[in-house]
């Protein structure tokens, strides 16, 4: 079973490394199926390789209907429209916070076949693209809050913290 590395772990905050053609393979296929089910373990709506304590650009989303994996994906426009939307994030247990985010993204990415997939994304799926995407560039949701809202949850994340470097 995957461990889902917490808030206060380097890892999550290294800047994720790209997949090369040659690591299409029985490895990375079986890893892959090892993130759904972790992400079906622990009930959530997407996993990034960081969150397992592999530095890799590749996320899963397993959200209404939609199951997809995207690999080196890339944002390659954002709308101008900006959306607030709650977010939670299994690396940061416990925390529920309005983030805001482009509604809706154009992006790029390859699927388990290594095919590029050029798609745009709306509402919820690119509010999850987004979330996931930032975790391949060392970045977590609380991280876009206010100062005052950072503040506030000051106490949460030194125990989440402190649990992580304790383990
Ligand atoms: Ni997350």
């Amino acid at each position: 079973m995957q461990t889902i590395l917490k808030y206060g772990s380097g890892l999550l905050r290294k800047k994720a490394i790209k997949y090369a053609k040659e690591e299409l393979n029985s490895t990375l296929h079986s890893f892959i199926q090892e993130m759904y089910n972790t992400l079906e373990e622990y009930e959530g709506i997407g996993l990034a390789a960081p969150q397992v304590g592999v530095s890799k650009r590749l996320f899963v989303i397993e959200y209404s209907g939609i199951k997809a994996v995207y690999i080196n994906p890339e944002i390659l426009e954002k709308s101008s429209d900006i959306v607030e939307y709650e977010e939670g994030c299994l690396s940061v247990p416990g925390i529920y916070e309005s983030v805001k985010r482009p509604e809706s993204i154009k992006i790029q990415y390859l699927d388990e076949k290594f095919i590029q997939h050029t798609e745009v994304l709306n509402e919820v799926h690119a509010r999850i693209f987004q979330h996931e995407f930032d975790h391949l560039e060392g970045l977590l949701f609380v991280d876009k809050l206010s100062s005052l809202r950072k503040n506030l949850l000051k106490k949460k994340l030194k125990k989440i913290e402190k649990n992580e470097i304790e383990k």
